[in-house]
């Protein structure tokens, strides 16, 4: 299996992305980074050990990453969407596994090492760890075979500005030292993730589960769900992070998604947190940009909800 390094502001769909992941035989989960954004980092690593405990996989190492954006403070979080403890206020048992002795970007950084050339980046939540990891040592990009990041939004509005997606939003400075290191990045945003959604019948599938992971993420949706109603009218939610999660295993396929240039904005006006993608020329069909790495997933081939719950429900 490949190796996989996953980072995360855990999260409702940040712990689908996390069942996802531990349900693919094609990779191996060799460390995980907590990030701010929907809760702090430190809040994020606890709902990860609580999850791989549940899941009976002790031996996955997390590491609490930065519990604030390169610039400024982290704004409290996403309790209206995911709750104020991260995983929609359920209970899941306390665990006795506890964060590694190194932060986020050490881990990165040690991993990258360890698994030179190999080594894969899934990253769900504001890209902080990632940047910090690469202002320690820039030579990290060489060492990463890809990155795959859910955030921004290509020619669709943000969810938390008229521009900003939430995990590019959260810390814009972060993204673009992401989007312009010299690695190779693909970008799920909101256009592909909020094609993807779940239905309530599949949340109860989840919730019938035999696996004491699918089922926590099946009672977790519930709150999501309860968000959702307003956005779509209906009880479902789109599946952000585990669409990034899929398309970085193979499971999904990107069906359009160019490689473009891509710059955040980091001004302080109303575009911050924008991801502008140039997108002119593909108006004949999705063409690369020469030099650009940058590779925006605008559709994926099929539907995530089917494969996922295979996945999770196996
Ligand atoms: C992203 O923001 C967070 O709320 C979700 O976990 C996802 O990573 C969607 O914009
Ligand atoms: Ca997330």
């Amino acid at each position: 299996p490949r190796p996989v390094y996953f980072d995360c502001d855990t999260g409702i769909d940040d712990s689908m992305a996390l069942a996802y992941l531990l349900a693919s035989p094609e990779i191996e989960l060799v460390g995980i980074g907590a990030v701010h954004g929907n809760v702090s980092a430190t809040q994020g690593g606890r709902n990860t050990l609580q999850l791989l405990q549940l899941a009976g996989r002790r031996d996955v190492p997390v590491a609490i990453g930065r519990n604030d954006p390169l610039v400024g403070e982290f704004d409290g979080g996403a309790p209206h969407v995911h709750g104020r403890n991260g995983i929609g206020e359920i209970e899941i048992p306390e665990t006795d596994m506890t964060p590694v002795n190194e932060d986020a970007a050490d881990m990165l950084l040690r991993l990258s090492h360890e698994h030179a050339g190999a080594l894969e980046v899934v990253a769900v939540g504001p890209l902080t760890n990632l940047a910090v990891a690469l202002q320690r040592d820039p030579s990290l990009a060489e060492r990463i075979a890809q990155v795959t990041a859910m955030g921004g939004a290509a020619l669709v509005p943000g969810n938390i500005t008229s521009v900003a997606e939430a995990n590019i939003g959260h810390d814009p400075e972060a993204a673009q030292a992401v989007v312009s290191a010299s690695w190779s990045v693909t970008l799920v945003p909101l256009d592909t993730t909020l094609e993807n959604v779940l239905e309530e019948a599949d949340r109860l599938r989840l919730c019938a589960a035999e696996h004491p992971l699918a089922r926590a993420v099946g009672e977790m949706l519930d709150y999501y769900f309860d968000f959702y109603v307003a956005e779509y009218g209906r009880r479902c939610s789109a599946m952000h992070d585990p669409l990034a999660a899929a398309i970085a295993v193979g499971g999904m396929l990107p069906r359009v998604a160019p490689a473009v240039p891509v710059e955040v904005d980091v001004t302080d006006g109303p575009g911050r947190g924008q991801t502008v993608c140039d997108l002119r020329g593909q108006r004949q069909g999705p063409v690369d940009h020469p030099g650009a790495n940058v590779r925006v997933v605008l559709e994926t081939e099929g539907q995530l909800a089917p494969q996922l719950l295979e996945r999770l429900l196996a």
